[in-house]
């Protein structure tokens, strides 16, 4: 005879009891999203989070001076790759800002110090393939540090490794992008 109460077999029993969700989710209000079932150090993942903020930012304003200073025979396609980048840039810049204030954080806009916590950095390039190159290096940063960041949150908050997962495959998009422009430029100029 089977038993009412035994869990095992009935659909969605890996939840816990659901007057203890409910009873839960009551308590400690004012987190907001954070409620117990989050098992990440919150404080930990803004400062990992603000990381991946500070790379965004600096790619933005790499790839926003590339856009103004790219001249040359080839400028314009490129150009206009660039500032693409930029703004996709710039709305996951906003996206990984959102999600520290979820968490209870604050996302760190000081200048002074978003080279030093960026993983990607600000090079100039003195012409189009330098600065292509460049690009291509700091999308290859920031896919390395991106798994790295996705690994970390693991299980533990899943919202967060969600938005890397999502931010990863467009900078896996922009590193080629960039490998097809080089291409598109010749291989004895990209060499
Ligand atoms: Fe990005
Ligand atoms: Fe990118």
């Amino acid at each position: 005879m089977p038993d009412i109460h035994d869990k095992t077999d009935k659909p969605g029993s890996f939840l816990s009891d659901i007057k203890e969700l409910r009873r839960r989710a009551r308590q400690h209000m004012e987190r907001g999203a954070i409620t117990e079932s989050y098992k990440a150090d919150p404080q930990k993942v803004s400062e990992v989070l603000n990381e991946a903020l500070a790379t965004e930012i600096v790619c933005v304003l790499r790839y926003k001076r590339h856009y103004f200073m790219a001249v040359g025979i080839n400028a314009q396609a490129v150009a206009e790759e660039f500032l693409q980048h930029a703004n996709e840039e710039q709305g996951h810049a906003d996206q990984i800002a959102m999600r520290i204030t979820q968490i209870g954080g604050e996302p760190d806009f000081n200048p002074a110090i978003l080279t030093q916590r960026s993983h990607a950095e600000y090079v100039e390039g003195n012409n189009l393939i330098e600065m292509i190159k460049e690009d291509l290096v700091a999308e290859r940063i920031a896919i390395e540090s991106y798994s790295e960041i996705i690994r970390f949150l693991g299980e533990n908050d899943i919202t967060s490794r969600r938005l890397m997962e999502s931010i990863l495959a467009v900078e896996e998009e922009h590193a080629n992008d960039l490998v097809d422009l080089l291409a598109t430029m010749g291989p004895s100029k990209s060499g």
